[in-house]
């Protein structure tokens, strides 16, 4: 899966299936599984790190988990995400650091936050080789300016000017864009718009691919109560029961038995 495939999936009405992995193992499950592309977040700082925001990541966190998840996946996309502050101070600092990633990765892109402010980034960074997923919407890099993880682009004009930012990011040579938290109708428009893909994260079923976190799509995570994205199994009840067994059966002398290991 190349990022030219991801236009031509657009083309064609394929949708695109995205997944967060963090790590080799978990990216060789999933790519084995036939996902298109594997997003190695940075949403790593909370999924795994146990942050309350993913401000913390750092670009050499994202390279050590990009090369993890690169080498896990044998045919999705890798797409890695560049951190908070690796790329909105200068379009020189976007090309240093996204051009780091792609090196010493061995993934095939990256990912950043934000509309048309951020466009001349993604113009430095395409130039120079590095192919860019856009992200509108909830970007959780701007939690603090959004007050918080909730629903975008419901105010009078909001459709408006996400649809210039979609369009400023196409223009700067955006292979893709993730639509995150908004009303599906909102979605579906900017979707209509563009001629590039967009990624649907929360923000209805009529995006052109959609992506999960794994650690949320897999149950294990806490579930928030609040009808947060679905969650397809409940590996965490799982882990913990399975562990409780073991921890049993050391106590009661039933592990190891006779033969065992
Ligand atoms: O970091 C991440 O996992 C993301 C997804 C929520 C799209 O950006």
């Amino acid at each position: 899966m190349t990022v030219l495939d991801f236009a031509r999936r657009k083309r064609a009405g394929e949708p695109i299936v995205m997944i967060t992995a963090y790590d080799a193992l978990f990216a060789g499950l999933v790519d084995a599984a036939g996902v298109d592309a594997i997003l190695v977040g940075d949403s790593v700082a909370t999924a795994l790190g146990g942050e309350g925001t993913t401000l913390s990541a750092t670009v050499e966190q994202m390279i050590y988990h990009g090369r993890m998840a690169a080498r896990g996946a044998s045919r999705a996309l890798v797409v890695v995400d560049m951190p908070f502050m690796s790329y909105q101070v200068s379009p020189r600092d976007a090309v240093r650091n996204g051009g780091r990633i792609l090196k010493e990765t061995g993934a095939g892109a990256v990912k950043l936050e934000g509309g048309a402010e951020v466009a001349p980034a993604v113009e430095a960074l395409v130039t120079a080789g590095v192919p860019v997923m856009g992200h509108l919407g909830f970007t959780p890099q701007a939690v603090h300016q959004l007050g918080g993880p909730r629903v975008q682009a419901r105010a009078q004009g909001a459709l408006e000017k996400l649809i210039r930012d979609a369009r400023a990011l196409e223009k700067a040579g955006a292979f893709a864009v993730v639509l995150s938290m908004m009303p599906g109708r909102i979605a579906q428009k900017v979707t209509h718009v563009l001629s590039i893909p967009t990624i649907g994260f929360g923000a209805g079923p009529l995006c052109d691919g959609q992506v999960l976190v794994l650690t949320d799509m897999l149950g294990l995570s806490e579930a928030d109560g609040a009808g947060g994205p679905k969650r397809y199994a409940e590996l965490g009840a799982e882990v913990r029961e399975t562990v409780a067994r073991y921890a049993q059966e050391v106590r009661s002398g039933l592990y190891p038995g006779a033969g065992q290991g």
